[in-house]
């Protein structure tokens, strides 16, 4: 089982989730609204916030597990959905998870996913 963490542009959400629900058996998806900063921090950024006097960039945070075979479909989606060429762009980082336990039912492994 793979976990797919997406820092991507909030203007670019609706299109990416529009593409993931078209992969055949995606099983959910987290939102949260975020704010961060990548190696160019935000300097030159056009839609920088300052919080405590530190400049971020607002971003939105894609959470996604699936099984192995999955995790390609979903990191490809993404890359090219919210891809615009432009510095802060964001990135997908890609791990393992080792465990998923369905609340209400207690199952446990790729069949709770
Ligand atoms: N290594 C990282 N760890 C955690 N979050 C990151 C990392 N790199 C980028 N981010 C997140 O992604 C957002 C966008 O980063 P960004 O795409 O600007 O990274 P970058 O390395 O500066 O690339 P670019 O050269 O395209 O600007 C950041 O605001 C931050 O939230
Ligand atoms: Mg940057």
């Amino acid at each position: 089982m793979k976990e797919i963490k997406a820092i991507i542009r909030p203007f670019k959400l609706l299109e990416v989730i529009d593409e993931l629900t078209k992969i055949e058996g995606l099983p959910g998806v987290t939102v949260s609204e975020i704010k961060g900063f990548g190696k160019s921090r935000a300097k030159n950024a056009s839609d920088k916030i300052i919080y405590d006097m530190i400049e971020f960039i607002p971003r939105v945070k894609l959470e996604v597990v699936v099984i192995d075979d999955m995790a390609d479909d979903v990191v490809n989606v993404i890359q090219k959905y919210a891809h615009t060429g432009n510095t802060g762009d964001g990135k997908i980082f890609v791990c393992e998870v080792k465990e998923v336990v369905k609340i209400r039912t207690n199952e446990r492994g790729e069949g709770a996913i």
